[in-house]
C-alpha cells in the first residue's frame, strides 16, 4: 500500500484543517489505544487533548522546532508521527520522536517505515543532532522498524511502564546524525 500512500507535511494545519485533522487523528489513536497500543496512554485520549497536541506540534514545527507528518491514502489519513526538539536548554541540539501511529487496518504494509524514515529525514534535515525515541518492551514490531532504520538501543528501564498491574521496560532508543 506505501506506494498508494502520501506523507504530507501538517506543519500547516490551523484553524479548519485542524479540526478536521484533530477528528481523523482522533479516530486513529483511540482505536489504536482502545486495542492495547503502546504510545503511552492507558485509556485512549480525549479529542481536546489530541487537538491540543496537534496544536503543539503544529506550532513547533513553524518554528523549527519539531515536524508532524501526516500519511494519507488518497483522502483519508492512515498514520501520523511527530518529533520535537527537547525543551531543557542544554539539549536544544536534540530531538525525540513520539507517537508514531498507523490504523490498524493499513499496518504491515510499509506506511509505518515510510512515515518514520520520512520524520528521520526531516530531523537531519533540520539539524538536530541526536533523534531519540522510547518504547514498551513488548513492542517488538516498533523496535524492529527502529533498529532497521538505524536507531541503536542505549538503555533500559526494567518492569517501568505501568498498565493496570501490568509492567513493561521501557526502551530508550538514539539515532545519532553525527555518526
Ligand atoms: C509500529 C507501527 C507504526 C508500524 O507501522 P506499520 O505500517 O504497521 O509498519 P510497516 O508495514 O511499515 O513495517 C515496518 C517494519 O515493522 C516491522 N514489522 C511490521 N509488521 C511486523 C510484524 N507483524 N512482526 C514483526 N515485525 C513487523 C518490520 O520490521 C517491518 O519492516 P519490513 O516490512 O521492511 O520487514 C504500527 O504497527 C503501529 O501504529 N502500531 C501501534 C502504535 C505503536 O506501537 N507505535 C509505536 C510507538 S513506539
Amino acid at each position: 500500500m506505501s506506494s498508494g500512500v502520501e506523507i504530507r507535511d501538517g506543519g500547516g494545519v490551523v484553524d479548519e484543517s485542524l479540526t478536521s485533522l484533530t477528528d481523523a487523528a482522533h479516530a486513529i489513536l483511540g482505536e489504536l489505544v482502545a486495542g492495547g497500543a503502546a504510545l503511552g496512554w492507558v485509556d485512549p485520549p480525549s479529542k481536546p487533548e489530541i487537538h491540543a497536541l496537534l496544536e503543539k506540534v503544529a506550532a513547533a514545527s513553524r518554528a523549527g522546532d519539531g515536524a508532524l507528518r501526516l500519511a494519507y491514502s488518497g483522502d483519508r489519513l492512515v498514520g501520523l508521527g511527530y518529533w520535537l526538539r527537547y525543551e531543557r536548554p542544554t539539549h536544544r541540539p536534540h530531538a525525540d520522536l513520539e507517537k508514531v501511529a498507523v490504523a490498524s487496518d493499513a499496518q504491515g504494509l510499509g506506511v509505518g517505515r515510510l512515515l518514520t524514515a520520512v520524520l528521520v529525514d526531516s530531523a537531519r534535515e533540520a539539524g538536530i543532532e541526536v533523534l531519540t525515541l522510547d518504547a514498551r518492551g513488548d513492542n517488538e514490531k516498533a523496535l524492529k522498524l527502529y533498529r532497521t532504520l538505524g536507531f541503536r538501543e542505549y538503555g533500559r528501564l526494567p518492569d517501568f511502564v505501568a498498565v493496570a498491574e501490568r509492567r513493561y521496560d521501557k526502551v530508550f532508543c538514539m539515532l545519532d546524525f553525527r555518526d
